[in-house]
Formats: structure tokens, C-alpha cells, sequence
């Protein structure tokens, strides 16, 4: 199986697309709703978190798992690939959103050399929406610039949005909060075009709707769901050995309430066949 892995309900904008794009495989979801927002907590906290969370999902049989959480990725998917994955479960593997996501926004592959043109192609100015930890991380920011300096990033932090969603807010206030990041966003462009709109935290999609009518017309909103999605089917590909061979379909796990959790999902899915279990 393949696991996806969310600190809330964020990544199953991920796992759509995963569903979408890979309709023979089988998934298990693990929201980690219980320990939700991670994107305000710091980042031992996080690490941790993604640890435990990931080892749930290979205690659950899954050999490959997708860090389907920005803050997470950021936090320290790296240093988990590189010294705790090594050591507990060297057969295994964990891929996570940021460096497919950095590969559209630069037009070129994570391991390729600079472009050689780069100093002489059009500026474009790409604005991040994402979680406070994300922002604060610069991992956007930064691999970009390296690889595509002509690609400017204008990041905007929205600490609240998270909570609001998971505690299933009205969307007038939604919309109104969404509105002001926005705005504030902006106010920083001084006057600069927008060429795209990355929400840089899983769980933005959910409200794809709301950003796309704040921000002005005719911008492009980069779906980091699709873009994982086609990323994944390449890994698959290169990586057939993690391709799954059980029934496809997937299993949803919550360390939270999991009626409570059900709601949600439904709510902003609208599929009554989304059916949360208490993580055992
Ligand atoms: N969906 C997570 C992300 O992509 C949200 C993190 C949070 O729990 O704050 O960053």
C-alpha cells in the first residue's frame, strides 16, 4: 500500500489526485487530526510528529508513503530521509510535495544544472500562500532562487486558516480571512503583476474557490495536488518495486474523533463513501 500522510484533512486534496491519476493502486490515508495545526508549532515538535505518523503507516503494511504536509516536508523530510529512514527501515521510503512543487515553479528537474539562460529570461512573480512554519522555513523561496532566480516568490504566512478549517468554520468567515491575506499580499507587491498563485499548504485547495476569487483575474492558481500526482506516477514508474498489488481503494485513519473527522471530509468532498477509523 502506499501511504499518505497529513497533520489534518489537507492532504486528501493530494490523495484526489493520487486517486485520480493512479486509479489502480491502493492507498491509506492518516490524518494526523489529533496533533492539528502543525504549522504553528516548532519544528522538533514537527519532526516528531511526521516520525511517529510515518511509522504508523509502515506498521499498517505501507512501503511507501507520501508526506502529503508542506510544514512537515519542510520541517525535516530531509533529515528523516537521510538518518531516520536509513536506520529503522532501510527497504522503505518517504517522498514528500515540496520538491515536485519547486520542479514546476523552476520548469526543471530537482537534480539538474542551473539553467544556463536564466539570467536572461522574463521576471515572473509567483506569490505563496502557506503556513507559518512553511514561510518561516524559506524552502520555497530558497530552492527556487538557486535553480530559477528570474522566478521571484512573494510569500504570505495565513496562520489562522488552518484551524479554521479543521474546525470547520463558517465560509463567510473563510472567505473573509482569505480575503485578507490576500490584500495583504498584495499591499506588498507594490504594484508588481502576479503570474501564479501557489497555495504552498495542502490544505488551501480545499478553498481553491475562495483564494481564486480574491486574487485578481486571469492568475493561474499551480495545483500542487495534480503536479504531486504526476510526480508520484513518475516515481512509480522509475520505482515499480513500490507500486502497490493489493485491491485499490483506500482506507482513512484519524488520531481524532473519527465521526467528527468524517463530517469534515464530507463537507468539503461531498463523497459519502469517506469513512474515517481510529488510528489503532
Ligand atoms: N496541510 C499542511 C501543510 O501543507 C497544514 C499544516 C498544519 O497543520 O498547519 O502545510
Amino acid at each position: 500500500m502506499i501511504g499518505v500522510f497529513d497533520s489534518g484533512s489537507g492532504g486528501l486534496t493530494v490523495l484526489t489526485a493520487l486517486k485520480d491519476t493512479l486509479p489502480e493502486q491502493g492507498f491509506i490515508y492518516f490524518g494526523d487530526h489529533g496533533n492539528a495545526p502543525y504549522g504553528n508549532k516548532d519544528a522538533e515538535t514537527i519532526y516528531a510528529l511526521t516520525v511517529s505518523s510515518v511509522e504508523r503507516l509502515f506498521q499498517l503494511g505501507c512501503s511507501l508513503v507520501v508526506v502529503a504536509c508542506n510544514t512537515a516536508a519542510a520541517t525535516g523530510l530531509r533529515r528523516l530521509q537521510q538518518t531516520w529512514l536509513p536506520v529503522h527501515h532501510p527497504d522503505k521510503r518517504v517522498i514528500g510535495i515540496v520538491v515536485p512543487m519547486v520542479e514546476a515553479l523552476t520548469g526543471m528537474p530537482w537534480t539538474a544544472d542551473p539553467d544556463p539562460d536564466r539570467q536572461v529570461r522574463k521576471k515572473k512573480t509567483v506569490a505563496v500562500f502557506a503556513t507559518r512554519y512553511t514561510v518561516d522555513s524559506g524552502v520555497f523561496v530558497e530552492e527556487t532562487a538557486k535553480r530559477a532566480p528570474h522566478v521571484n516568490l512573494v510569500q504570505q504566512a495565513c496562520p489562522s486558516l488552518v484551524r479554521l478549517i479543521e474546525d470547520n468554520a463558517p465560509m463567510r468567515t473563510l472567505e473573509r480571512t482569505v480575503r485578507r491575506y490576500v490584500q495583504l499580499l498584495l499591499q506588498r507587491l507594490e504594484g508588481r503583476r502576479l503570474d501564479a498563485v501557489l497555495l504552498g499548504c495542502t490544505h488551501y485547495p480545499l478553498i481553491e474557490n475562495l483564494f481564486a476569487a480574491a486574487i485578481p483575474d486571469k492568475v493561474e492558481i499551480l495545483s500542487q495536488p495534480r503536479v504531486t500526482a504526476n510526480s508520484l506516477a513518475g516515481y512509480l514508474a522509475r520505482h515499480p518495486e513500490f507500486a502497490c498489488c493489493q485491491p485499490p481503494g483506500v482506507t482513512f485513519y484519524t488520531s481524532a474523533d473519527p465521526h467528527q473527522v468524517t463530517r469534515l471530509a464530507r463537507r468539503f468532498f461531498r463523497d459519502d463513501r469517506m469513512q474515517f477509523k481510529a488510528m489503532p
